[in-house]
């Protein structure tokens, strides 16, 4: 245990417990700061606060390290599947084959959607944005299943996380066929969680569709790439709608909502865009100085981090994944050359090295994605399926922990001091 922390402040000296996690900075506990001070802490955009505990995810910024439940992103990517990794998110050890076996049948047999769903889809425009559908449908589910809306029986909350788990991959597959004018395919159980998500949405009923191994491996692995990542903004979303007691669907729905961001989830949408207008490598320079360049508010989308001050490590394994996917389906896109040499220019320039900016996860998703065949406005969605495994874990360790309670933070006020109203004759 640390020695507490000493403060010096408003003429008063006042000390506050220093907690220690496993692994990973201390913490000052300073829950009675204003108690005792009458004083506030500042911190827009949260950059120096813990805002829970959690046994979930940890994450070294400098060092480029991913922990799931202590597990490294490089083995869990290559080693598990994304079914193993919601389940080791969920229960905090990695299952047996038994258990596994049992989970992801429970998961299998949620995927199909309240029939009614479908006719929800038809209230938007053919041309509406994958997410705004995401968001509508999955708030729209505590309408249809409330029956596992009520946060304090576990067994409701189970429900309802294997529910959200096991809906997403219908719900996005069937806002990408609204989105073609093609017919919604319905879930086939003899499939994997991921090659049932590629034929719903890849699938005809003019034909019976083959998973490609290849396209399921690698489209699984991007999904554990995505799961959980500590207290990011959506899942800081998640957690503060679900502090309130709101039910997990509209929580989900919340989450949706901020992860569709470009400087979130949105970025790889962004990004595959940004390296198609850049085009060929010869116009890289000119994006180079644009991202340098104060008075131009573009940035170089994928790139930079809160946390990862280093590498992304996810970035790396996902660059891998393009070659792979490349070098087996036998197919190249010159966009993928532009971003590798983006990558090369960007680390040997001073202005990304000094602020110690690096390709993120979202740098080369979209390279795969579109190759495999989604369009860039699914990318966001296919994070959103994904991160709906962390989001569920973070809500669910929230609702467990007993020093939850409502977040409320509080403001430094810089608005007129108190004033008397005048009729609109005296102004
Ligand atoms: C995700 O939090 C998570 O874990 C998120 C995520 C997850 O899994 O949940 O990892 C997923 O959101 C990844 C990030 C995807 N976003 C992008 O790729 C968008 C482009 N990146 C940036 O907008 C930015 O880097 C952020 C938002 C990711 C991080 O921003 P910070 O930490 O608040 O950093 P900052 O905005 O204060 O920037 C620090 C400096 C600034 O310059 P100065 O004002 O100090 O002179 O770096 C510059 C910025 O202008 N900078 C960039 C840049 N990112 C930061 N300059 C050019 N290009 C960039 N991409």
């Amino acid at each position: 245990m640390a020695d507490n922390a000493k403060l010096q402040v408003a003429g008063k000296d006042v000390e506050f417990p220093v907690r220690s996690g496993t692994i990973g900075p201390d913490v000052i506990d300073i829950r009675k700061l204003y108690a005792q001070t009458g004083n506030f802490t500042y911190d827009p955009g949260f950059t120096s606060t813990a805002s829970c505990d959690s046994a979930l995810t940890y994450i070294d910024g400098d060092e480029g390290v991913l922990l799931h439940r202590g597990y490294p992103i490089g083995q869990l990517a290559e080693e598990s599947s994304f079914m193993e990794v919601a389940y080791l998110l969920l229960n905090g050890e990695l299952p047996s084959g038994e258990e596994l076996d049992k989970f992801t049948g429970t998961i299998t047999r949620h995927t199909m959607l309240h029939e009614q769903l479908a006719g929800f889809y038809r209230g938007f425009r053919r041309d509406a944005h994958p997410m705004a559908v995401m968001c509508g449908v999955v708030g729209a589910l505590s309408a249809f299943y409330h029956d596992s809306t009520d946060i304090t029986d576990p067994h409701q909350r189970m429900v309802a996380s294997h529910r959200l788990i096991a809906k997403m991959p219908t719900i996005a597959a069937m806002a990408y066929k609204y989105s073609v004018g093609q017919p919604f395919i319905y879930p086939k159980n003899d499939l994997s969680y991921t090659g049932n998500f590629l034929r719903m949405t890849f699938g005809v009923p003019a034909e019976e569709y083959e998973v490609n191994p290849v396209v399921e491996k690698a489209l699984d692995r991007i999904f554990i790439l995505h799961a959980d990542h500590e207290q990011n903004a959506s899942t800081s979303t998640v957690r503060l709608a679900g502090s309130s007691g709101a039910n997990p669907f509209a929580c989900i729905a919340a989450g949706i909502a901020c992860l569709w961001g470009p400087a979130h989830g949105g970025a790889n949408e962004a990004a595959l865009n940004m390296l198609r207008e850049i085009g060929t490598p010869d116009r890289i320079p000119e994006y180079i100085a644009r991202a340098k360049n104060k008075d131009d508010p573009f940035r170089l989308m994928g790139f930079g981090h809160r946390v990862y001050k280093n590498y992304d490590p996810r970035a790396t394994v996902m660059q891998k994944t393009v070659r792979e996917v490349f070098d087996s389906l036998g197919v190249n896109d010159p966009v993928f050359e532009t971003a590798l040499q983006l990558e090369e220019i960007a680390l040997n320039d001073d202005y990304f090295r000094e602020k110690k900016l690096f390709p993120n996860v979202d740098f080369y998703s979209g390279v795969i994605l579109s190759a495999i065949g989604f369009p860039t406005t699914m990318f966001t969605a296919l994070f959103a399926l994904a991160r709906t495994v962390g989001w569920v874990a973070q809500w669910n360790e929230m609702i467990s922990d007993p020093e939850q309670k409502i977040g409320r933070p509080r403001q430094l006020y810089t608005g007129p001091t108190q004033r008397d109203y005048l009729p609109v004759g005296k102004r």
